[in-house]
């Protein structure tokens, strides 16, 4: 088998199950790595992982809520076993509850600020201990974070993700200054994606109607569409292209980015 881009690297893709992370784990296995999906979602998450090992590679489930700090080390555990060594982290897992200021929920934003902040955060931890020499892994690696355009604009309805997300971005300069500093040989970016179709995309679409800032979904989409300097949503392809480069020898002496993948939407 000729070699690929990423050829013998090991992945875990937390909120792999479905979504931007699915598509995520799928281009990581098409580059040649293997790939652990790790999420919430068991039955779907273990179907993607099948539908992944088909094209190849070897590709695993296991139970992973990125909330919860022992979960996190059984899922590291797992993915050192299942696939020989654990060098790709990508934590994509995330949710959005969609409110106004006026109407937010203390348990909203608690919810939020678990997945998207505590969750990337463990994640981190998990990864530099597993990656860095001496770590069950050793190897070093490369840590991609899914923040948001969201990270770097204004729109109405969502402030607490948006506030998780600059968490995300921040958290990802910070551990890529550590890293580096520290030599564990682990590079940490972030992407920014646009809106894209998934559940989550999709949803938020049609909260935005509910909320009354938009009439319809379509005109919800549209709005996002116009702002977009490339005129359409994005494809979940188009940022799992933008994963794999991150993780790619492409991108050796990148570290502490951020990267749009929005059509220019945040620009
Ligand atoms: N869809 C978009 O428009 C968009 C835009 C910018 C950023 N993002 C970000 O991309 C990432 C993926 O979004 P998506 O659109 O694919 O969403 P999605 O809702 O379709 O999928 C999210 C996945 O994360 C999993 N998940 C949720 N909570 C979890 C937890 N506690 N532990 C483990 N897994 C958990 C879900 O089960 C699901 O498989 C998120 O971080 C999201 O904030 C999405």
């Amino acid at each position: 088998m000729s070699e690929k881009r990423l050829t013998g690297r090991k992945a875990l893709v937390t909120g792999g199950a479905r979504g931007i992370g699915a598509a995520i784990a799928q281009a990581l296995a098409d580059a040649g790595a293997s790939v652990m999906i790790g999420d919430i979602l068991a039955d779907l998450g273990k179907e993607t992982a099948a539908g992944i090992a088909r094209s190849g590679v070897k590709a695993g489930f296991v139970a992973l809520d990125v909330t919860d700090d022992g979960q996190w080390e059984k899922a590291v555990s797992a993915t050192v076993e299942t696939l020989g060594g654990f060098d790709i982290l990508i934590n994509n897992a995330g949710i959005e509850i969609t409110s106004l200021v006026v109407d937010l929920k203390a348990e909203d934003i608690r919810r939020m600020l678990d997945v998207n902040v505590l969750g990337v955060a463990l994640g981190m931890k998990h990864a530099f201990r597993a990656m860095r020499p001496g770590g069950a892994a050793g190897a070093g690696g490369a840590v991609v974070n899914v923040a948001s355009v969201a990270a770097t604009i204004a729109f109405p309805a969502i402030s607490v993700y948006s506030g998780t997300k600059s968490a995300v971005d921040r958290m990802t300069r910070v551990g890529a200054m550590e890293a580096g500093k520290l030599g564990y040989g682990v590079r940490v970016n972030c992407l920014y994606p646009g809106l894209a179709p998934t559940e989550m995309g999709m949803k938020l679409a049609s909260d935005i109607v509910a909320v009354g800032l938009a009439p319809d979904v379509n005109a919800a989409v549209g709005s996002v569409v116009e702002q977009t300097p490339l005129a359409r949503l994005a494809e979940v392809g188009d940022i799992a292209d933008a994963a794999v480069f991150l993780c790619s020898n492409e991108a050796r002496f990148i570290t502490g980015a951020g990267l749009p993948v929005d059509g220019g939407m945040g620009m």
